[in-house]
């Protein structure tokens, strides 16, 4: 099987499989639920790992004040790998300083269809690497008048070559000769320029091919035939919104995983939600925490793990038991049964 999401940096830890400390922070809605559920499986494969709960979103919010607590931070920042659920109201209070604790520079996010999930597109097999700490993001924004307000938009050569390399590195381990770059280079001559130049420049210097796609017609491309495109490397916003249409190319927000990867530490986390509209009454769809689960393991160099956890995922999403958002009547305790049960 093919795994999109073996982190290229950290081959070294993978000969040295020490033990291991996992912060392991919920958060709030049905990340009470799936980050369990995560949980339940990695402790199924019994490695020399130690969980760390810390508390964070809109319900430590509303007991201490603080959506995200000093210690929960430190934990992060000082933890090998963080399992993340989601945050409600809070959640760019908690989000953006978690992956900034793990020195985050590009967020992963595969968007694969899989057998048995009906999906719009189910030939769909992408990577996004969404540069994850500048452009649209970087939160300079300000009211000038009663009448104006603007946003700074901030790119570096250096964060743009970090991401090249990075996706040179992912591309070239997994025997891929390309990747593409989506970029509005036309229009946005000085940052997208630049963002373009480097990673391009990066790419060329090592030998890996590119394509460069604008990314408005790459939107457009993507619906059409998403099997054009493998590795695709964007600005912030970009990533965030062209992933977020993969989504819908594959089957909906319950199967997509994501990792915020730094290049010591890294942060795992579904793109979904805090799903108040099914919270609490454990039927939310854990496989996108799980195979955020099989992102982490890939990170902290368990490979033949990450896939057992992928293979036993994928075989519960074809043959059942599923949840509602996929057509069954499975409750989060039943699926997660079955993927444990396949390990
Ligand atoms: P959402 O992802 O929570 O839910 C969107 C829809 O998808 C809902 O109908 C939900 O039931 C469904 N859904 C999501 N995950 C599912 C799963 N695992 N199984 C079954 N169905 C699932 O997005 P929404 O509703 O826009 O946001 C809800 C709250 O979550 C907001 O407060 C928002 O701020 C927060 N949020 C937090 C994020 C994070 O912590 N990283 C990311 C996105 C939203
Ligand atoms: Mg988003």
């Amino acid at each position: 099987m093919e795994c999109h999401h073996r982190h290229p940096l950290l081959t070294a830890l993978e000969s040295a499989h020490m033990s291991h400390e996992i912060a392991v922070i919920p958060g709030d809605g049905i990340g009470q639920e799936v980050t369990p559920a995560a949980l339940e499986v990695l402790e199924a494969l019994d490695l020399d790992f130690e969980f760390v709960t810390a508390d964070a979103g809109d319900e430590t919010a509303a007991e201490t004040g603080e959506a995200l607590p000093q210690e929960t931070y430190a934990l992060a920042a000082s933890a090998d790998a963080t399992l993340f659920g989601a945050a409600g109201k809070t959640a760019a209070d908690v989000i953006l300083p978690l992956r900034e604790a793990v020195d985050s520079f590009v967020n992963v996010r595969p968007a694969r269809a899989y057998p048995g999930v009906d999906a719009l597109r189910p030939e769909t097999d992408l990577v996004f690497l969404r540069e994850n700490t500048e452009g649209v993001y970087a939160g300079h924004e300000d009211r000038l008048s009663e009448d104006l307000s603007t946003l700074t938009r901030v790119v570096t050569d250096s964060a743009s070559r970090q991401l090249g390399r990075f996706a040179c590195e992912y591309v070239e381990d997994r025997g891929i000769e390309s990747f593409t770059v989506a970029h509005k280079a036309n229009v946005m001559r000085e940052t997208d320029g630049r963002f373009r130049d480097a990673v391009v420049d990066v790419a060329d210097g090592r030998g890996v091919e590119t394509e460069e796609v604008l990314m408005d017609a790459f939107a457009t491309h993507v619906c059409l035939d998403p099997t054009q495109f493998d590795v695709v490397v964007c600005p912030n916003l970009a990533g965030d919104v062209l992933s977020d249409l993969a989504a819908g190319l594959v089957g909906g927000l319950g199967l997509l995983p994501s990792a915020n990867l730094g290049a010591e530490r890294g942060l795992f986390e579904p793109v979904h939600g805090t799903a108040p509209d099914i919270a609490g009454e454990g039927v939310a769809n854990p496989s996108a925490a799980i195979l955020s689960g099989a992102m982490l393991l890939e990170f902290l160099g368990y490979d033949a793990e990450a896939e057992s956890v992928q293979t036993a995922t994928e075989a519960v999403l074809e043959a059942g038991p599923r949840t509602a958002d996929l057509g069954g009547s499975a409750t989060t305790d039943e699926v997660t049964a079955a993927i444990v049960d396949r390990l």
